[in-house]
């Protein structure tokens, strides 16, 4: 990202990492956000695995909303596009219903806890 910072004609303007509260990739975070390059997170929902989290059931009992709301919306506020993706259409438009309600900064906090650095099962695939 460096080199085609350095030498593209057309600056990069927006980078598609694994991004979910299991794998934070911190760094690669940091530098886009210090490139004001925006940010897109893939498996924002950690493939499925993050819908029956234990740290995440309760913020949606708090706010009537459903695990992947919570999940999606924890992205959201920290800048992200989300790229979801889901085979059923009443799943499609929950996922989008995710503009009319905040989570607290001790929620947000909460989320954060659960980085593992962990990759989804898409990783093997692209590695
Ligand atoms: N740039 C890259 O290298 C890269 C790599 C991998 C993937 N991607 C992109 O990222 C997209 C998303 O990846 P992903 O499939 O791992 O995404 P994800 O959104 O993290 O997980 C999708 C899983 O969550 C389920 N789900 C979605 N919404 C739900 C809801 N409201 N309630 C319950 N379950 C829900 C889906 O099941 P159902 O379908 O049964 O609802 C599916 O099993 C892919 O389509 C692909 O285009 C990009």
């Amino acid at each position: 990202m460096t080199d085609l910072l350095d030498h593209a004609k057309i600056k990069s303007a927006i980078n598609q990492i694994e991004f979910n509260p299991l794998i934070h990739q911190s760094k690669i975070v940091k530098f886009c956000r210090e490139n004001n390059i925006q940010l897109e997170a893939w498996s924002p929902l950690g493939n499925g695995r993050l819908l029956s989290n234990g740290v995440i059931e309760p913020i949606t009992d708090e706010h009537q909303k459903s695990p992947a709301q919570v999940i999606l919306r924890w992205e959201i506020q920290q800048g992200f596009i989300v790229l979801t993706k889901t085979t059923y259409p009443q799943r499609m438009q929950e996922n989008a219903e995710i503009f009319n309600f905040t989570l607290s900064l001790d929620e947000m906090k909460q989320i954060d806890k659960l980085d593992q650095e962990k990759h989804s099962i898409w990783y093997d695939k692209i590695k």
